[in-house]
């Protein structure tokens, strides 16, 4: 896929497909270490054990609609594209924890897209699922909870709202590469 924020999108999906109530997004960028990290945690009923240990296996999927299930297969083979992997822990009745790692500067590493509309595409399309966001770079880090929004009065059924919570996340995440050193070039946060 061109974009990691499209495989976010691909993973939480899942969480979604299985029931998830709250889904933790994290994305770990280490320019030091030349890692970045991407995690998605569910807290629906736990991947089931053979795909678990066998996520790159296609042939293993609960989709009635066709025989193969591309997602996780697909974010394994880019994350070992860019030396790095795809780990998955699961626990029955207590959800599924997604991780993939990147060699940072690897040349096939796809940029992380507009991860601030890919968040506000899902708040507003799961209004009752809690999602939790949070992104490092090195030691800096933005974090957002719907749950805390919604607890501290923000209404995000409205669309206006939502919109306002995506261009906040747009700015701290352009704030947070700036800080960074790295130049911001376009909306969609450019990160090479
Ligand atoms: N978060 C999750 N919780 C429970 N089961 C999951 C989760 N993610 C994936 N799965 C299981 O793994 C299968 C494969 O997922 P994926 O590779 O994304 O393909 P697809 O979603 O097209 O089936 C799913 O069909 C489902 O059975
Ligand atoms: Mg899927």
């Amino acid at each position: 896929m061109r974009e990691l924020s499209l495989h976010i999108l691909d993973v939480v999906e899942n969480g979604i497909t299985a029931g998830a109530g709250r889904i933790e997004i994290r994305v770990e960028e280490s320019l030091a270490a030349d890692r970045l990290k991407l995690t998605v945690r569910d807290d629906g009923p736990g991947m089931p054990p053979e795909k678990a240990s066998n996520p790159e296996d296609p042939f293993i999927t609960s989709r009635t609609t066709r025989r193969v299930g591309l997602g996780l297969s697909l974010l394994a083979a880019a994350a070992r594209r860019c030396e790095g992997d795809l780990t998955v822990a699961a626990e029955p009745g207590r959800g599924t924890e997604v991780a993939a790692v990147f060699r940072h500067s690897h040349i096939d590493r796809a940029p992380l897209g507009d991860v601030a509309a890919t968040l506000a595409m899902l708040i507003i399309g799961n209004p009752h699922i809690d999602f939790a966001y949070s992104h490092t770079v090195d030691g800096d880090e933005f974090s957002l909870d719907t749950r805390e929004l919604s607890e501290g009065g923000a209404d995000l059924s409205d669309p206006g709202t939502v919109r306002l919570v995506e261009q906040g996340i747009r700015e701290a995440l352009a704030t947070m590469n700036r800080n960074s050193g790295r130049e911001e070039t376009s909306h969609a946060q450019a990160d090479h």
